[in-house]
């Protein structure tokens, strides 16, 4: 199992590393056009491996990605701090106008994961240029914002986020939707976990919740300047989904048949996206998942016409 990673900056290191500690793949290469900084990302890594699993890193050119099974891409700028996902389009469409076919040329039947942001915008743009089968082209979309959410809601009533089952939809930004209406801890409405358990949860608590998740990249990149680990974890889950054809569930975004990416949850496997589900949502919610990928639409005709 070969997976390759298109861009060694910290989303593409800490991907790299979350894969190898996990054991995601047995083989795993690394492009950059700093080539000098994939190959010490890549030594680095290699020497994790004895303490790790047996994953072959190496540093490598676009025609090293034959045979991979996944391509991350994680190449592109940034946000400085409060930049928003959406301000990196141009610059990062251009970045993947050039990246993308050297990918598919090399790799035709990998199945294209995208990390830069917008990732949404830039999932779309991927599968237009690639121009692969339905599937083969996703982005990590909202499953860092569902762990976050996840994460927060576990905390809060005191429990594994494992067990918690909650989704952010939608756009990965600003516009993301917190799918509160069905929302449970092991199937069990967290209202009816809460009012069980003496917890409190009020209007008060999801708002917390909900500026948390929204705000996090906001607030990391404040205090140190880029989010890393959350993305690298997610990916490498992603990864392995398809990996082991596991038919996972994860928010990850793809393209309707209009072209339009954005982030719902999907059943992951071995040949990419198998099946799009559709979740329970209450009218404001709805509301808000329309007006999400209403601004995805705009950022996605302002990238491809
Ligand atoms: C994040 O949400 C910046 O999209 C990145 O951490």
């Amino acid at each position: 199992m070969k997976v390759g990673i298109i861009g060694t900056g910290f989303v593409g290191a800490s991907a790299a590393y979350a894969l190898t500690l996990r054991g995601s793949c047995t083989e795993l290469v690394l492009v950059d056009l700093n080539a000098k900084k994939a190959l010490a990302e890549a030594e680095d890594l290699q020497h994790a491996t004895p303490f790790t699993h047996p994953v072959r890193v190496s540093a490598g050119q676009y025609p090293d990605l034959a045979d991979a099974q996944v391509v991350i891409l994680t190449a592109g700028v940034n946000q400085k701090p409060g930049e928003t996902r959406l301000q990196l389009l141009e610059r990062n469409v251009k970045i993947f106008a050039d990246v993308v076919p050297q990918v598919v040329k090399a790799a035709p039947e990998a199945i294209l994961l995208v990390a830069t942001n917008p990732v949404d915008v830039l999932t779309a743009v991927t599968a237009r240029i690639a121009g692969l089968p339905d599937g083969q082209v996703m982005g990590s979309g909202t499953t860092l914002d569902t762990a976050r959410f996840r994460a927060l809601v576990g905390q809060h009533v005191g429990i594994d986020p494992q067990h918690v089952h909650a989704f952010v939809l939608g756009e990965h930004g600003d516009s993301e939707v917190l799918a509160w209406s069905s929302a449970s801890i092991s199937g069990i409405p967290i209202e009816e976990y809460c009012l069980q358990r003496e917890i409190q949860w009020d209007e008060e608590v999801r708002k917390t919740i909900d500026e948390k998740v929204r705000k996090a990249a906001y607030t990391i990149i404040e205090g140190k300047g880029a989010t890393y680990y959350g993305i690298g974890a997610a990916l490498a889950r992603i990864t392995e989904a398809i990996a082991r054809d596991a038919r996972a569930i994860l928010s990850v975004t793809a393209p309707n048949k209009e072209g339009l990416a954005y982030a719902l949850p999907r059943i992951v496997g071995g040949s990419g996206i198998r099946d799009t589900l559709e979740v329970p949502l209450n009218a404001q919610e709805t509301e808000a998942l329309t007006r999400s990928i209403e601004i995805l639409q705009e950022a996605t005709h302002l990238a491809m016409g």
